[in-house]
């Protein structure tokens, strides 16, 4: 089976191209290039995959490698939640634009399906938890905003014939997140390597899901596996996990003593937020195997 990935020169989209490749897929990656990582090219290198540079809104140039694919997981965009309130119309211009050309270069070539990286962020604060698929969506940034507008056009295009399914991703983690744009892990990380207490935003109470991107990478093969067609579905750990939790973890695990940073809380960040992810047990069998503290030691002994 042959699968393109949109952005697989990222974080998540070189994990996946590495996950789906040692499991018998025959991988290939498009992407500009334009926020990828030196260490994500070098993975893709090492393990045989192609990447090529195009960009998404190049319709285009993008079919000859769709003509090919049985599947193409669409992971390109900018995820910069704070680059997204001060530079609004770029996201809206590369993620929104860039998902419609992504479904056109689809339809046009007839590819198998389409599998859509969205992301927690469309539901907003959340007003119940877990956070199921029937939550009401609502999102607080301009990135945000852009993900649920790319599932709004990938939705509609099923009208004509689109076969797809939108995964929405929590807070994912692995080897080879770019640091400028990373989460809270990664930026944990980045101190606690420099023998520094991770600086916390808050009173570190505040919640987040956090899932390793290999267990992302199988649900991904999963959907592929499966028959499934036309569903949302959530993609996290299920499990919630303190910020100030995490930072002391994170401290044990890289051996600096002390206490974390506290600060100011952040503008616009919300208090807690943890999938369920019944629905994606029930339709897919999926059941995340790497508990957090094996998966950031597996984060850390990669990384260096
Ligand atoms: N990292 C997370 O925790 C998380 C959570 C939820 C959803 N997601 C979604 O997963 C996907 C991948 O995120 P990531 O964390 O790997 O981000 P990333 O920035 O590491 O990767 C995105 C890749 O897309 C490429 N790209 C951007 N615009 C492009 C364009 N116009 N044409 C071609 N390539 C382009 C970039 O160069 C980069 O290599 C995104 O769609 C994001 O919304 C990520």
């Amino acid at each position: 089976m042959k699968i393109l990935i949109t952005g697989g020169a990222g974080f998540i989209g070189h994990n996946l191209a590495i996950y789906l490749k040692n499991n018998g897929f025959n991988v290939e990656v498009i992407d500009s290039f334009e926020r990828s990582t030196t260490f994500a090219i070098k993975r893709l290198e090492e393990a045989d995959v192609p990447a090529i540079r195009i960009s998404i809104i190049e319709t285009e140039s993008m079919r000859r490698f769709f003509k090919e694919a049985d599947a193409v997981i669409h992971a390109a965009a900018y995820v910069d939640v704070a680059e997204s309130m001060e530079k609004p119309l770029i996201y809206l211009e590369n993620n929104v634009l860039g998902t419609a050309s992504v479904v056109k270069a689809s339809l046009e070539t007839g590819v198998g399906l389409l599998i859509y990286l969205s992301s927690a962020a469309v539901y907003g604060d959340p007003i119940r938890l877990p956070i199921d698929e029937n939550h009401p969506t609502n999102p607080i940034s301009p990135y945000g905003l852009s993900k649920l507008m790319g599932e709004e056009v990938v939705r509609f295009f099923s009208k004509y014939g689109l076969k797809q399914i939108v995964l929405r991703l929590f807070n994912i983690y692995g080897p080879g997140q770019n640091a400028a744009y990373a989460g809270v892990i990664t930026k944990f990380f980045e101190r606690v390597r420099k023998g520094l207490p991770p600086i916390v935003y808050g009173d570190g109470e505040q919640t987040r899901d956090f899932i390793h991107v290999d267990d992302v990478a199988e649900a991904v093969k999963l959907v592929l596996e499966s028959a499934c067609v036309g569903e949302v579905l959530n993609i996290g750990s299920g499990n919630p996990t303190r910020i100030r939790d995490l930072a002391t973890l994170v401290m044990r695990l890289h051996g600096v003593s002390g206490e974390p940073i506290y600060t100011n809380e952040r503008l616009g960040d919300i208090k807690h937020s943890c999938a369920d992810i019944s629905k994606a047990r029930k339709l897919l069998g999926f059941k995340p195997r790497i508990n957090l503290e094996h998966g950031l030691k597996k984060v850390l002994e990669e990384s260096y």
